[in-house]
């Protein structure tokens, strides 16, 4: 018999559901972002994302049952993300997935963001089963694991202090691009020169496979200071490109010389720096000179969604695990 389950994120600023069968099909995938709404201030504002959320999740969550063509009661659990995130958007999907299951009487499951992410790749790879090494790249994490069973994540690198995500965020804002900053960095890095500035690219002590993206982002703050005061103007596109090839070169490099260190012959790409068109390209070529297997999901995957959430929570469902109505949101939540 098939397995439904519905999912259900609202950890930063998309309110979205989706209904997924036997953790690999996706019937329905809805999203609301909000991005326009936050893009005035420049960055996500938490309490109006709250007040977003609440406004939207009944008519998400009716919009993916109706467009997976299925009666609520058909559904076999509600998978929620419990966290990390911002903790007002949080407790609006877990409040609203609480008594949407009880409802229903239908089992409760709380999934964990970053785990959602790494399983969305499973949606359009079928061959995909643990074990792999997966490069989680978004705006609050970065971190490379090793996926050693569908529930089951070893941590072997993490970011010590910015996300890239966050520093493309970061820097776009800087150099006059706007919120949010990844897909604009990526689109107006096209037409500049990625050998333009010579950017740092880091190295955290004696952890190879850790990443510290705050001082690359600094040395793009120094050289527009530095311009601005000798009256010099800046090519956008040719910091944006420099800027992302820093970034894209650590990021490959570490997770290939993690792959090669643990034997590992495949690199799942996860979360929404990981539909940057750079990092996807230059991972790929990587991958070939080494012959490691680099997969990663469609962009709409990529971002945050609620079908990642409904297809990690499958396999946690067919675990055994199960949240009481006292699942609460934990904002930071450890992988
Ligand atoms: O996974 P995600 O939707 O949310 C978190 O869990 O954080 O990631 C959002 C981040 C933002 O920082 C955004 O700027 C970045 O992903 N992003 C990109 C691109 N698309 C989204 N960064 C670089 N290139 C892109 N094309
Ligand atoms: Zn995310």
């Amino acid at each position: 018999m098939d397995t439904l389950i519905l999912g259900i994120e609202s950890s930063c600023d998309e309110t979205a559901a989706a209904v997924a069968r036997n953790g690999r099909e996706v019937l329905s995938n809805v999203i609301y972002s909000q991005i326009d709404i936050h893009t005035e201030f420049g960055g996500v504002v938490p309490e109006i994302a709250s007040r977003k959320h609440i406004e939207k999740i009944d008519s998400v969550v009716e919009k993916a049952i109706k467009d997976a063509g299925i009666f609520a009661d058909e559904i076999t659990a509600v998978a929620v993300t419990k966290g990390p995130g911002l903790v007002g958007p949080l407790l609006v999907g877990v409040s609203f997935a609480k008594a949407y299951a009880y409802a229903l009487d239908k089992p409760l499951v709380g999934v964990h963001h970053i785990r959602g992410h790494v399983a969305a790749n499973y949606i359009e790879h079928p061959e995909l089963k643990p074990p792999f090494l997966s490069l989680i790249v978004s705006g609050g994490h970065t971190h490379l694991v090793r996926v050693t069973d569908y529930d089951s994540f070893e941590v072997l690198g993490l970011t010590q202090d910015d996300a890239a995500g966050e520093a493309y965020d970061k820097v776009a804002r800087a150099i006059g691009l706007g919120y949010p900053g990844g897909p604009k960095i990526d689109k107006i890095s096209k037409e500049g020169n990625p050998e333009a500035y010579n950017f740092p690219r880091a190295k955290v002590g004696d952890s190879p496979f850790d990443f510290s993206f705050s001082g690359v982002k600094s040395a793009v703050l120094n050289q527009l200071n530095a311009a601005k005061m000798k009256g010099e103007e800046i090519n956008q596109a040719d910091v944006a490109a420099s800027f992302q090839k820093a970034v894209t070169d650590v990021l490959v490099s570490h997770a290939v010389d993690c792959a090669k260190s643990f034997g590992e012959k495949r690199i799942a790409l996860a979360g929404g720096v990981a539909s940057n068109t750079a990092l996807r390209a230059a991972l790929k070529e990587a991958g070939e000179e080494n012959g490691i297997d680099i997969i990663y999901p469609s962009p709409v995957y990529c971002t945050d969604n609620a079908a990642m959430i409904a297809c990690q929570g499958y396999y946690e469902y067919m675990k055994g695990s199960r949240a009481g109505l006292d699942l609460n949101a934990v904002p930071n939540l450890k992988l």
